[in-house]
């Protein structure tokens, strides 16, 4: 199988660091042009940048905080000003900001459904139009693609992260409710939800050995993952060979979400 993305435009939001980062420069070594954003990692971005240049690939920095409606509009505006027509949109970006519910603060709460989810509507909604405007391109199959970046906790409860779970519930209906509602014009949509992903995320998890062997209980394959386990599957997903999956969640999560606790148990 060989995946190219020669002349498409691909945007990911949040590529300065952990997923966005291993797709966005997975993308440009698979030929795509690549718009990286990101929001304060500018020397990050200029990592990304570069490396995606080293292989061969072209990419365009954009500054935006994609929960802002302005600043979404513009990042779309100046891709395609510089590259032309967007082609896939990954619809990354995302934080934690965790505490146990009863101390949550509402800030904590608003902040992860505006950076999580708020962002992914924005996002997606304006890759619908810019697809919608632009039409088929000869030779594809789709006329858009997105991916949403959701995690298993779209599916399993999280104590401790209600905002973080709540936002990736979210992600799904946002997902599949679109994935209704644009199916007919060909505009492709999925997600993809990793289990424990070693990215700065949950550096505090990975880093400390006795926490680790607690995660690895949650993992029946027994390892944690690897930002290129995810970023091969949107590689895939992004083109014309996963042309039949349509609003669907892949889970890449080492089998994270067979509920391991139930094994000779419950
Ligand atoms: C979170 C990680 C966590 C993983 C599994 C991800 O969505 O961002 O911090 O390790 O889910 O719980």
């Amino acid at each position: 199988m060989d995946i190219n993305f020669k002349d498409k435009v691909v945007l990911v939001t949040g590529a300065s660091s952990g997923i966005g980062r291993g797709i966005a420069e997975a993308f440009g070594r698979s030929g795509a042009k690549v718009v990286i954003n990101y929001m304060r990692q500018k020397g990050e971005a200029e990592e990304v940048l570069e490396s995606i240049e080293s292989s061969g690939g072209s990419g365009l920095i954009v500054q935006a905080d994609v929960s802002e409606e302005a600043d979404v509009l513009s990042m779309f505006e100046e891709a395609q000003e510089h590259f032309g027509d967007i082609d896939i949109l990954i619809n990354n970006a995302g934080i934690q900001a965790d505490s146990s519910f009863l101390n949550m603060s509402f800030k904590e709460w608003t902040k992860v459904i505006e950076v999580n989810l708020s962002s992914q509507f924005l996002c997606a909604r304006e890759a619908g139009r810019h697809f919608l405007m632009r039409g088929i391109k000869e030779g594809d199959r789709a006329i858009g693609n997105i991916i949403c970046v959701s995690s298993v906790h779209e599916l399993i409860p999280w104590a401790g992260h209600v905002n973080y779970a709540a936002s990736k519930g979210g992600i799904m209906q946002l997902m599949k409710s679109i994935a209704q509602e644009l199916g007919e014009h060909k505009i492709r949509i999925n997600s993809i939800a990793p289990g424990a992903i070693k990215t700065p995320i949950n550096e505090d998890v990975w880093s400390d050995k006795a926490k680790m062997k607690e995660l690895l209980k949650l993992i029946p394959y027994g390892r944690i993952g690897e930002v290129d386990d995810v970023a091969n599957v949107a590689l895939f997903l992004a083109s014309d060979y996963a042309d039949y999956i349509h609003g669907t969640t892949i889970f890449i999560d080492g089998g994270m979400t067979l509920f391991p606790g139930f094994a000779d148990n419950g």
